[in-house]
């Protein structure tokens, strides 16, 4: 292997937006990992701790609202390698995962061949009907800042697009200050106003804060939405 993962995906990425095909390079980079020429991308097997402290927490109250799944039924977007999916269906969740590169989905199938998880391609701008409106609980980690800027409006679309009435989302997203720039290659983080914007269309925005999780460089910002 000659070279690390986000490098290739800083020139891939930076590539497929200036050829007009933003989603093209995530495709590439799992490929790429597939190959072997580069290790895997994003590549844990814990949970997001801001995940597991939400669920933790939910556990903790057993309430109907937080955590504990109880058979409930939760998707994770852009699930990767499958950390958060998989912590999902351990606490009881009836988890689908879904990523838009085949090739992430062949290695989390490969990394969990006996998972209960529905692991599957798609598309966050480009729901399939029967991802709409399904699910009580939406995990969006890293993926609406992995996605440019030109394809938010859509993206965010997608995540309310998914939530069932009386469901919630968690995303997490690494803060973007007001006056530090966009840079050309990805992540394209998000400032707050910007998170703000996930929320509409029905889906109300329950609470924003800026987060510095042990053991983490950079603060986070910790969104929760519900669909009354
Ligand atoms: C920054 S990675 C984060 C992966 C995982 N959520 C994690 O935290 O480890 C973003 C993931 O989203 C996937 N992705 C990008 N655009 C997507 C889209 N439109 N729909 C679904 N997945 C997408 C990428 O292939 C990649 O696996």
């Amino acid at each position: 292997m000659t070279r690390d993962w986000d490098d290739l995906a800083d020139e891939l990425g930076v590539r497929a937006v200036a050829d007009g095909e933003p989603t093209r390079w995530y495709d590439e980079l799992w490929s790429a990992a597939g190959r072997g020429d580069v290790p895997l991308p994003w590549d844990h097997t814990d949970p997001h701790p801001l995940l597991a402290e939400w669920t933790a927490q939910g556990a903790a109250e057993r309430t109907a609202e937080h955590g504990d799944g109880g058979g409930r039924r939760a998707v994770v977007v852009g699930c990767g390698l499958g950390g958060d999916s998989e912590h999902l269906a351990r606490e009881g969740w009836r988890t689908t995962a879904f990523d838009i590169s085949p090739a992430a989905v062949t290695a989390v199938r490969d990394r969990y061949p006996d998972s209960p998880v529905d692991y599957r391609t798609g598309d966050l701008l480009e729901l399939t009907p029967d991802l709409r409106g399904a699910f009580d609980l939406v995990v969006e980690i890293y993926t609406l800042q992995a996605l440019h800027p030109s394809l938010r409006e859509r993206a965010v679309a997608g995540v309310r697009g998914l939530l069932a009435p009386g469901g919630t989302a968690l995303v997490v997203q690494v803060v973007r200050r007001d006056d530090q720039p966009r840079t050309a290659e990805p992540p394209w983080l998000l400032t707050r106003a910007e998170m703000e914007a996930v929320a509409g269309d029905g889906v109300e925005l329950a609470s924003l804060d800026e987060v510095l999780p042990a053991g983490r460089v950079n603060p986070l910002w910790r969104m929760l939405l519900t669909r009354p």
